[in-house]
């Protein structure tokens, strides 16, 4: 049996996992749709796409589905969810799970009957995935620090071409909730622990925007872990996402350029492997997607597992706004 999905936004994350989609054996993409017609069809033919579709309820409507997968602008996240699981189609929806906690406990609240993943792909990272386990397993102690750095560029371009990338109202947030978030989401799945409270600053160098470009922020769980997150999209030249874990058995260093790497200081760990094959994350979150719905294989990312990342997210947002120690949902 295969899965038939839709590919809804046909933008730049979109292009990725069309191409990837070509290696999940029991994945069919039979439709694509985009609010700009022009740019539907190009995704089509460039993908060889059967159906093409400029507005969702069409494809909704019309097309025999049995999942979407929704790439489009933060505020779109909910409405097109609901939408969907209400004519009752599993979901793959880009991160984050919605612009801020409130959005993200109403879809998760309102899609409990449905299959409705988040693409954090990184938790599907053969690194991160490996340092999670060892975290998971106890293998470096209980777990004092974590220290994330994600020290990336975007051209003007990243801006111009996609506008709601420049909108508060439409993305809810610049680089700590667009990019960041999944180094967060991945530290609280690999702590099984929730953010209890957070500060943090942000700023909005470089672009005339509405949305930070920098933020740095630090995150108490409620083990007591202490995270802290630099999230920059205005470095002068990219460097590579690393995280640092320190826990009172050892340390162990991820970086994932320029060769993915894993490296584990005063222990000694044998690294799982994730549980689906693939040459890259993108692939095995949509191939372990594809075995949640066909299969019942547990997918790692249910929607109220992306919740923890869009709390600790908003906490630093507040505390950047107010100049104090902000609490969580999960105070
Ligand atoms: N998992 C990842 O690593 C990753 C990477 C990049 C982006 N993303 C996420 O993917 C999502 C999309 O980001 P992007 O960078 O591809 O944005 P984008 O602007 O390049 O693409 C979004 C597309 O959605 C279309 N769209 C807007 N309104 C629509 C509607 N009503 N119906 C149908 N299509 C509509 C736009 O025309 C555009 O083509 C965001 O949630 C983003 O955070 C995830």
């Amino acid at each position: 049996m295969k899965l038939r999905m839709a590919i809804v936004g046909c933008g730049e994350i979109a292009g990725y996992v069309a191409f990837l989609a070509r290696f999940v054996p029991r994945l069919r993409i039979t439709a694509c749709c985009d609010i700009d017609p022009d740019r539907a069809s190009q995704f089509a033919r460039r993908h060889r796409i059967p159906a093409v579709y400029s507005e969702y309820d069409a494809l909704l409507d019309r097309e025999l589905l049995d999942a979407v997968y929704l790439a489009v602008p933060h505020d779109l996240h909910l409405p097109m969810t609901l939408k969907a699981a209400e004519k009752g189609k599993a979901v793959l929806l880009e991160k984050p799970l919605a612009r801020n906690t409130a959005e993200g406990q109403e879809l998760i609240r309102r899609v409990s009957a449905n299959k409705v993943g988040v693409n954090y792909q990184y938790r599907y990272d053969s690194a991160a995935y490996a340092l999670a386990r060892a975290v998971q397993k106890g293998e470096l102690g209980e777990i004092y620090s974590i220290v994330v750095q994600v020290p990336w560029h975007r051209e003007r371009r990243y801006f111009e071409e996609a506008s709601w990338h420049r909108s508060l109202e439409r993305s809810g947030g610049g680089t700590l909730l667009t990019q960041a978030s999944h180094f967060l989401d991945w530290a609280f799945w690999a702590l099984r622990d929730k953010p209890q409270s957070a500060m943090g600053y942000t700023a909005s160098f470089a672009f005339a925007v509405e949305v930070e470009t920098l933020a740095h922020g630090v995150v108490q769980t409620q083990k007591g872990t202490l995270i802290s997150i630099v999230s920059s999209m205005v470095c002068a030249k990219e460097e590579s996402v690393s995280i640092r874990v320190d826990g009172q058995a050892g340390s162990a260093i991820y970086r994932e350029k320029p060769l993915l790497t894993l490296k584990f200081q005063g222990v000694k760990v044998k690294a799982e492997k994730p549980p689906l094959r693939g040459f890259h994350a993108l692939q095995r979150s949509l191939a372990a997607f594809v075995a949640w719905i066909l299969d019942d294989r547990p997918y790692l990312i249910p929607a109220a597992e992306a919740l923890p990342a869009l709390a600790a997210v908003e906490a630093i947002y507040r505390s950047a706004q107010t100049g104090k120690r902000e609490s969580t949902i999960y105070r």
